[in-house]
């Protein structure tokens, strides 16, 4: 990648599209973010789970005209952005292809240059997007669909991973939950949702791998548990309510009991939470109950996917803006596998 000045770059275009969300914002540092979409495809509510080639598809569709929507909103000319950002990686191959495509071709029409951007590292910085981010250090807790993983995180780019989950992620253990219990996609918000007309302490659930030190977590148990209860009562709106709340509270203890551990382990003072299933009410109550003025969160609107937290995350590494033209994507990246940023960013 070839290297460019980087004192240069202070509006960035973000395009994000590692999965079933378009995202595209504009950010300006010191402005924050000017303008933003984002378009949630429905389409795979149908099919239970994220079809990636319809995903590809709608991609193809959305990109242009949010674009120009967010273009338009900021009263911004194209001449006017400094570097185009864009999801390479971690996602589905297809979707990432398309976002690295149309930001790779429309950074070299305007001739500006591309920065290849980690989406969890977008989720690790969105909290940075908040009136009164963090300071770091911080210990990072990223739950999404895909992810769940604590990291340590020392400055913008030092990230040394302290556990992930051994099976499934979070997200995906609500998104299956939900399955379940009949209702839709994505599943967190819909079991959050029945959950609050449920009793959490009418049923038992495991607190997956808490009784035993480390970081890690393990999901898979705890769904095959709630399966077999499901299967076992079956029935009632009310027992499936309470189904719901009991296993939302058993993801919400574990993770609490693993943020304070890990706080504990690395001497930390503050916890970052970002990714989907930080939008979680009952979760956001208890890390708020328990670590009292030192947890802190993206805006509720920007815990899913979006393409202010990659506009956001290019901007951190503009110091890697390379020239424009190079379609390239990273459908698995490991985190701590990114180059430490070359310059401490000012917040
Ligand atoms: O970060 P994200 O948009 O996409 C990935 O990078 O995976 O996270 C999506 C995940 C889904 O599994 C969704 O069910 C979960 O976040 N999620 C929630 C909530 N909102 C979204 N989980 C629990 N409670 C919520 N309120
Ligand atoms: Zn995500």
């Amino acid at each position: 990648m070839q290297s460019q000045s980087t004192p240069s770059v202070t509006t960035v275009l973000g395009i994000e599209t590692s999965c079933d969300e378009t995202g595209v914002a504009l950010y300006r540092h010191g402005d924050g973010i000017v303008a933003q979409a984002v378009h949630t495809q429905l389409d795979h509510a149908k099919y239970g789970g994220v079809v990636p080639e319809l995903a590809s598809r709608d991609h193809v569709r959305k990109l242009a005209p949010m674009i120009r929507q967010v273009l338009d909103e900021a009263g911004c000319r194209p001449a006017a952005i400094d570097a185009v950002a864009y999801t390479a990686g971690p996602g589905l191959a297809g979707a990432l292809l398309v976002g690295s495509a149309v930001a790779e071709g429309y950074a070299r029409g305007i001739g500006r240059p591309t920065i290849a951007v980690h989406h969890m590292e977008g989720h690790l910085l969105s909290p940075m997007l908040e009136p009164d981010p963090p300071d770091f250090p911080f210990v990072a807790l990223l739950v999404s669909g895909g992810h769940t993983m604590l990291i340590e995180v020392r400055a913008p780019g030092a990230y040394r991973l302290l556990g992930e989950t051994l099976d499934d992620a979070a997200g995906e253990a609500f998104d299956k939950t939900a399955r379940l219990l009949g209702l839709g996609y994505p599943g967190g918000p819909e079991v959050a949702r029945l959950a609050e007309q449920g009793n959490a302490e009418r049923f038992d659930f495991p607190r997956p791998m808490t009784d035993r030190p480390g970081l890690d977590f393990s999901f898979s148990g705890l769904k095959t548990h709630t399966r077999l209860l499901i299967q076992r009562e079956a029935g009632d709106p009310q027992t499936r309510a309470d189904i719901a709340a009991g296993f939302e509270r058993a993801v919400v203890d574990t993770l609490v009991i693993k943020c304070r551990r890990a706080l504990k382990q690395t001497r930390l003072d503050r916890l970052i939470v970002a990714g989907g299933v930080s939008a979680n009410r009952r979760l956001r109550q208890a890390l708020d109950a328990k670590l009292a003025g030192r947890v802190y969160y993206p805006p509720l609107a920007l815990c899913t996917d979006n393409g202010a937290m990659i506009a956001l995350a290019g901007w951190y590494r503009r110091a890697e803006a390379g020239q424009a033209g190079k379609v390239a994507v990273r459908p698995r990246w490991p985190l701590d596998e990114l180059p430490p940023l070359t310059e401490a960013a000012p917040a």
